[in-house]
């Protein structure tokens, strides 16, 4: 439904591209007490910002794994920003293939890109080689908020069942073998930030690239993205990181 490149560019003057903010970000760090020398693994890290920024704030250091060259030289900038560059590697390449060192990191993370393992038990599988014993899975998922009408799940791009709510989301981790521990979640405000600021950059990028061969493709995935929020995910679709122990207590 939509490709990389379209995100590429709607997503230019994101730092998170999720529907969280810095304090929810903060707050993740804080409630997963992640402690100086904590070693991360971020698969599908985005542009970075919250390896390098648990890195800056809360001396961790780690690797971060991305398909997007575009979002990992935004990483490599901002780990120089924040004076970081020599805690944090950033890596290009598939995260679901991507095999690190078995146990070698005490905070494993996928956030919002569950589909690298096919699907949350999939993906908690790939993460789960590479964590140390006693170590922390962090994972941000897509859950329903209450059950949307059916032309809801073709607007938003996603197969039925694909998320449950919030508690059968738990029942997910409970088949994987993980143990909740905790979870910092989205709001409205906060899925308006992330989507509704990508509108005005596809605007701004339309008016300046008027013969770019992409620019119909462009402002199709815009036009459908603001429409299905509104319809759909505004009110369906919530969000968030979930903490969870490798192994139950
Ligand atoms: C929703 S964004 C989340 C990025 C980051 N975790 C964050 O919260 O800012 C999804 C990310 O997954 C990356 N991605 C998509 N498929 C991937 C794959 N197979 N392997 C690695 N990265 C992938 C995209 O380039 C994008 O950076």
């Amino acid at each position: 439904m939509s490709t990389l490149w379209q995100h590429e560019i709607a997503e230019s003057e994101h730092r998170v591209l999720n529907p969280f903010t810095d304090d929810r970000l903060r707050l993740l760090g804080e409630v997963a007490r992640i402690a100086p020398g904590a070693r991360i693994l971020d698969l599908a890290c985005g542009k970075g910002e919250m390896l390098c920024r648990w890195a800056a704030e809360r001396g961790a250091h780690g690797v971060g794994v991305d398909l997007s060259e575009v979002f990992l030289s935004a990483a490599r900038a901002r780990a120089e920003e924040l004076r970081v560059a020599e805690r944090v590697r950033f890596v290009h390449g598939d995260a679901g293939a991507h095999r690190a060192e078995p146990g070698a990191f005490d905070v494993v993370c996928c956030i919002g890109a569950t589909w690298i393992g096919g699907g949350l038990a999939g993906t908690l599988e790939v993460m789960r080689p590479a964590l140390a014993p006693g170590g922390l899975l962090l994972v941000g998922e897509v859950f329903w908020n209450e059950t949307p009408p059916p032309a809801a799940y073709a607007a938003l791009g996603c197969k039925p069942d694909e998320f449950a709510d919030l508690a059968g989301t738990l029942d997910r981790f409970e088949a994987a073998g993980v143990e909740l521990v905790e979870m910092v979640l989205a709001d409205t405000g906060d899925w308006d930030r992330y989507v509704a600021s990508q509108w005005w950059t596809v605007h701004q990028w339309l008016k300046a690239h008027p013969g770019d061969p992409r620019a119909g493709e462009m402002r199709a995935f815009a036009d459908r993205a603001r429409r299905s929020h509104l319809a759909y995910g505004r009110r369906y679709l919530g969000w968030g990181v979930f903490v969870l122990r490798g192994e139950p207590a």
